[in-house]
């Protein structure tokens, strides 16, 4: 198995997927990354609903103007929504499942990517969440955050070019503009 190091750096996100299917055991491997991802104070508001069925696939991928046609090509979509009364917090608590569940693909050597509802809306100007919203009964109370979508890759994308990082957003000890911060 890779160093963890090296995981971060070959995770690229990947919108083209060959049609095998995942097994059993991989989808259970990325939900229980979600299950164990850290949660501000434990409350889990999150809840995800695993989506393998082409048909439901394929209207998922209607869910915005651009940026959502790779879920139809996918063998599985987690959509990821969170109860906003039971924590403030939400947001972030669904991000860091979200990306908890890629990073687990990544290391089953599949690929994935995110696709944004929150804040987003479809081609006619519906609210994206309102749309996923209304394919797949989710409750009022609850939102959704992304749809991470899953597979086998069908794409080589080139790990990060280290020499390419910005490390001028890296401040050290205090704030510093660009410039001071070059003399770090
Ligand atoms: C909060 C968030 C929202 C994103 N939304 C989308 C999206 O709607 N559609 C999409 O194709 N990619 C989406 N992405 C993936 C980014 O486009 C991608 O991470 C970025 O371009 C960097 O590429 P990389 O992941 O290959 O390093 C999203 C990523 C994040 C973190």
């Amino acid at each position: 198995m890779d160093s963890f190091a090296t995981l971060i750096k070959n995770r690229r996100s990947t919108r083209k997927f060959t049609d095998r299917l995942l097994s059993p055991e991989q989808v259970e491997m990325i939900l229980k990354a979600a299950l164990m991802a850290p949660a501000s104070k434990r409350k889990n508001p999150w809840q995800f609903i695993v989506v393998e069925d082409k048909e439901m696939l394929k209207k998922l991928a209607g869910c915005k103007a651009a940026g959502s046609s790779f879920l139809e090509g996918c063998a599985l979509a987690v959509v990821v929504i969170a109860n906003v009364m039971e924590s403030d917090v939400w947001v972030e608590d669904a991000s860091i499942a979200s990306i908890y569940m890629q990073l687990q693909a990544e290391d089953l050597g599949l690929g994935s990517c995110w696709c944004q509802i929150r804040n987003r809306q479809t081609e006619d100007d519906t609210d994206a969440n309102t749309y996923v919203r209304d394919l797949l009964d989710i409750p009022y109370q609850l939102e959704v955050l992304s749809i991470i979508g899953f597979g086998y890759k069908d794409q080589e994308r080139k790990p990060f070019d280290e020499a390419h990082l910005q490390w001028e957003k890296i401040h050290l000890g205090t704030f510093k503009m660009p410039e001071e911060n070059k003399e770090a």
